[in-house]
């Protein structure tokens, strides 16, 4: 057998074509072409993003689920099928596990202040990582605070690793709750949630994933993670912000209390009591974001119709390019080498401080983002108050690689 002709081409994105749906990249930036490295932070939207918006605006918009009239019901639908995208994009069973809500960090928050406020008290505990995002730590510790649960923090290798040791020995029957990112925004580590989430369900925990910098880059199965919640926001999948979504097991849901009231969430209403819509209505209290919703779902479209495995060959092709590049520095520290990695680049460069790094960087037309990535405990995990960060979306090229290098090289040089 020939296995050459057996063997399928690796699928490939045509950058040049993507590039140009993204009106924002024909920008200059200080006369300079526009080099955007801070998809991480927020990506940029192409034109079928910003048309679904604006079309919302100029031909369908009214208040959903309230009207009786063609324009309410033209937007409902349109918000639905949104919906319907979103369950397909995360592979979930039914279109009700799906809420709507501004991001990723609502998410967390809804789950903590729904799910943990009638399942967590003192004695109980729950397992993070060092590696969280802010959004998936504070919310916890807000509620750790008032219930006096125990938080425990598994913590990552000098690669930023999840030690997979230490997280089972963290794992024992006190354990409700653990609530874990699939890619640490600020070093890119890929963490290994589906093992998470079996070692965590033969402890009978609840398992919530953070997908806010996965849901870009990643083919993402709910029921194959097996967890039992999953985040992510639309503004870092190409999508408009404010816009994001809560998968939940349905079960689940239909067991929590809602977290806000208001209009929307409810069948019922006197001053004596209210009833509650069913899941996914009774979380979704007060006009959503609309068009942004509908809009987010013309994003998932558009990272659909490109295939998940074309947007990993060429992300993962950045990747290495970058790391084979940005390795030329001698006095270039990469932070973040895990072996499973999205291609964020996180690093310092000598002693120069990222915030200078990164202005210098700025005049070269080159946004990186510099800080501390609100990962605070991961920064200290590495000694760091800082990082430069380089993050790369579907219409980045080699190029841009060696925009970073050679401002990189400049920065350098201003500070010899
Ligand atoms: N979470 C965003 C970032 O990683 C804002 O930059």
């Amino acid at each position: 057998m020939n296995m050459a002709t057996e063997r399928k081409p690796a699928p490939m994105l045509d950058v040049e074509r993507i590039r140009a749906d993204f009106p924002i990249l024909g920008e200059q930036i200080y006369g300079k072409r526009l080099v955007f490295l801070d998809s991480a932070a927020s990506a940029q939207k192409p034109r079928q993003v910003i048309d679904a918006e604006r079309m919302v605006y100029e031909r369908e918009y009214a208040n959903i689920h309230r009207g009786v009239y063609y324009l309410s019901q033209r937007a409902t639908d349109a918000f639905e099928a949104a919906r319907e995208t979103t369950r397909a994009f995360l592979n979930a069973r039914e279109t009700r596990e799906i809420v709507f809500l501004r991001g990723a960090t609502e998410g967390v928050n809804l789950v903590a202040q729904s799910w943990g406020l009638d399942n967590l008290k003192v004695g109980d505990a729950i397992v993070l990582s060092t590696i969280e995002h802010h959004s998936n730590i504070v919310p916890w510790q807000l509620l750790r605070d008032r219930l006096g649960f125990e938080i425990r923090v598994a913590p990552v290798d000098d690669e930023g690793q999840i030690d997979m040791a230490a997280y089972r020995d963290l794992l024992d029957e006190r354990v409700k709750l653990v609530a874990i990112t699939h890619c640490a925004n600020s070093i890119g580590t890929i963490t290994p949630i589906r093992e998470i989430a079996r070692l965590a369900k033969e402890q009978g925990a609840v398992v919530l994933v953070d997908g806010a910098q996965a849901a870009p880059h990643l083919r993402i199965d709910v029921q194959e993670i097996g967890c039992d919640f999953y985040v992510f926001s639309g503004h870092k999948t190409y999508g408009p912000s404010g816009a994001g979504a809560l998968y939940g097991r349905g079960e689940l849901l239909d067991a929590m209390p809602p977290w806000q009231g208001g209009g929307e969430m409810i069948t019922r209403v006197s001053f004596e009591e209210s009833r509650f819509h069913e899941v996914p209505h009774k979380f979704e209290a007060g006009t959503p974001n609309i068009a942004g919703t509908i809009a987010l779902g013309a994003a998932l479209d558009y990272i659909s119709g490109l295939g998940h495995e074309a947007i990993l060959a060429h992300e993962h092709d950045l990747l290495d390019y970058a790391m084979a590049r940005l390795g030329e520095i001698n006095s270039l520290r990469v932070i973040g080498t895990a072996r499973e990695k999205a291609a964020i680049v996180s690093f310092t460069l000598g002693d120069i401080h990222p915030h200078d790094v990164g202005t210098i960087l700025d005049r070269e037309g080159i946004a990186v983002r510099v800080g501390h990535h609100c990962a605070q405990p991961t920064m200290d995990r590495f000694d760091l108050p800082a990082t430069v960060r380089a993050s790369f979306g579907i219409y980045n090229t080699r190029e841009d690689v060696d925009a970073l290098y050679d401002g990189l090289r400049k920065t350098l040089e201003i500070f010899a």
